[in-house]
């Protein structure tokens, strides 16, 4: 039906500022989607913020679609009165002072579980890299070292039969767990936690057991004051045996300079990061130089199936904030 002339002239638009720290493909479909009662502005960041910079590029602004490696301390929250959402571009949310955030009323939101597979499927291929020792025997090859068929030089270690221990039995843990399982049909165990209800794929044992059986550890965990630095030289000699090392989850769980002693000592049969502290690592960290080591960029979630779901749920959030609704994925 079309309006009539008077009922546009009444036609009250509220302006919305929101800020975006990274260009994401889609972004401009959102005030489509929006009823003429609301108009958009938004201003799109393309280089990595500091705090200080973050709050002064925030001033004015409602809403935020921020990245996992955007520093929201308490800081930027307090100097940001106008702000009233933030929708993070990720399902961890460790970079956002949610304490501050939510004494403030600021709404925030998070893109859960439609990155699950992609993140699982990132730790099960650095420890099939790592166990066939892909990274140096790909050197091997590019450098004219590749002498022709060696009966053991090249020899990885078989996973079939080994012992899958997971920290974090979360949605991306629980998916590595299936994913091992399907592969392997092994056992994956995982400490008691009050959240494993019902179906799991886990055997959940004691801390004994856990330490004494790991073939791989593979890190799931949020980051947080109990999971910060977990991983340390002494956290690594509780084990009985050389175990291989994935973290997808968060850069500071672990340690990185005891890592390296570990890996040093043949207490780590090589680690495979997809997160580092800080991100990106300094470029002459010396794990770079190991072929035991795979170190890639915190593509977790980089597929692009799932980066087109994960802005779908950014503007979700956005979009039903803006009409009074409450968020579909909030934190
Ligand atoms: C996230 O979104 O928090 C994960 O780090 C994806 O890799």
């Amino acid at each position: 039906m079309r309006k009539s002339p008077k009922s546009d002239k009444s036609l009250q638009v509220s302006t919305h500022n929101i800020l975006c720290t990274r260009p994401i493909a889609g972004l401009d479909t959102l005030q489509t989607l929006l009823d003429p009662h609301h108009s958009l502005n938004i201003e799109v960041i393309d280089k990595p913020l500091d705090p200080k910079e973050l709050l002064v590029a925030l001033q004015g602004k409602s809403g935020l679609i921020s990245m996992l490696s955007d520093p929201i301390n308490k800081e930027v929250i307090e100097s940001c009165p106008d702000l009233k959402i933030i929708t993070n571009y990720a399902v961890g949310f460790n970079n956002i002072d949610i304490h501050t955030a939510k004494e403030k009323g600021i709404v925030i939101g998070n893109t859960p579980d439609v990155l699950s597979f992609s993140t699982a499927e990132t730790a099960l291929t650095l420890l099939l890299n790592l166990s066939r020792k892909i990274p140096g025997l790909t050197r091997v090859v590019k450098n004219g070292e590749w002498k022709g068929f060696e009966p053991s030089l090249y020899n990885g270690s078989d996973l079939r039969g080994k012992t899958i221990a997971i920290l974090g039995p979360g949605r991306i843990g629980t998916e590595f767990a299936k994913l091992c399982k399907a592969l392997w049909n092994t056992r994956v165990i995982t400490l008691k936690r009050e959240s494993l209800k019902g179906d799991h794929p886990f055997d959940i044992v004691t801390e004994e057991e856990f330490f004494k059986e790991a073939d791989v550890l593979s890190l799931h965990m949020p980051l947080n004051d109990q999971s910060k630095k977990l991983v340390t030289l002494d956290f690594i000699k509780r084990f009985s045996k050389p175990f291989f090392l994935i973290n997808t989850a968060r850069g500071a769980i672990c340690d990185e300079s005891d890592i390296l002693k570990a890996l040093e000592n043949g207490l780590l049969k090589g680690v495979g990061l997809d997160v580092t502290d800080p991100e990106p690592m300094s470029k002459n960290s010396p794990l770079l130089l190991r072929d035991d080591v795979i170190i890639t960029p915190h593509i977790g979630s980089a597929t692009d199936k799932t980066r087109e779901e994960m802005t779908r749920m950014c503007l979700e959030n956005i979009l039903s904030f803006i009409q009074g609704k409450p968020l579909p994925y909030p934190v």
